[in-house]
């Protein structure tokens, strides 16, 4: 995979990719980095890639020029245009299955913007325009790179295990089971019986229990879409009384409720 990086920082950038899995995957060849600097695309004396906003207000707004040309320029390079995103707090919010579906592209640039917000003619290269949450930062550089870092670790052969990525929280949609390594006990903390009794199937079952229980303790909101057999359903509804509602509950304040306000919206 080849990932771009159009930024006003590319020196942010180094100390990120050049440790641990990423810096490793690089060296793999599993994932080839490079960052390209906007500025390089202005063509003025002082190097100007911001601008007052029309209309007047507090501010200043990353101009269109240097992002189309630096857009253009990518292109003309590699003969076609690659999966582009654009990181911005008005995006669609992060989650690991878009993760997922960015590793499976070829190629990636990310357009890292800065200052109070965009010309708004930017938004027009982005495939996908993405958030990495409800708040805002200085520049989408940081947002970049926890998007890079979730990608790149699961492109086949970066992580150490091979089924490494797919044990983790969000893939099956719950969060992780607990885990434990040695010691055994520890200031009096004892590691569960079952994952010292060597027997696979109790230990894998133990664990998608606790899977179960700590998603539905943490993030019920995860339960809606996660696929859970009848067994499980009813495990959750006998630990957590009112967690699924009735089928007539408004959509929205059950589980129950929730996803069949989802499968309204569906249609
Ligand atoms: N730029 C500034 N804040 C951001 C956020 N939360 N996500 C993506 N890009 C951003």
């Amino acid at each position: 995979m080849k990932i771009t990086i159009l930024t006003l920082f590319p020196e942010m950038f180094t100390g990120p990719f050049s440790c641990s899995i990423i810096k490793r995957a690089a060296e793999k060849g599993l994932v080839e980095l490079e960052t390209v600097n906007l500025r390089d695309f202005t063509k003025d004396r002082h190097r100007t890639v911001d601008d007052t906003p029309y209309g007047g207000g507090p501010g200043m707004v990353l101009k269109p020029e240097p992002v189309f040309e630096a857009v253009e320029t990518i292109i003309g390079k590699k003969g076609r245009k690659p999966y582009t995103v654009l990181t911005t707090p008005q995006g669609e919010v992060f989650r690991q299955q878009i993760a997922t579906e960015l590793a499976g592209k070829e190629e990636l640039l990310f357009i890292c913007g800065h200052y109070e917000g965009y010309d708004e003619r930017i938004r027009t290269l982005a495939d996908r325009e993405l958030s990495i949450g409800d708040y805002v930062l200085t520049g989408g550089e940081l947002p970049a790179m926890v998007m890079i870092d979730a990608v790149v670790r699961l492109l086949p052969g970066a992580l150490g295990a091979p089924e490494a990525a797919s044990n983790d929280s969000f893939s099956a949609g719950l969060l992780d089971y607990p885990q434990y390594t040695k010691p055994a006990v520890y200031k009096g903390l004892v590691v569960p019986d079952v994952l010292l009794s060597g027997h696979h199937q109790q230990i894998a079952a133990w664990r998608r229990r606790e899977a179960l229980l700590r998603t539905a303790e943490r993030r019920r909101d995860l339960l809606v879409q996660a696929d859970l057999s009848r067994e499980e359903r009813a495990f959750l509804a006998e630990k957590f009384p009112g967690l699924y509602g009735s089928e007539d509950a408004p959509a929205g304040r059950t589980l129950r409720g929730r996803a069949r306000g989802k499968r309204e919206e569906k249609g």
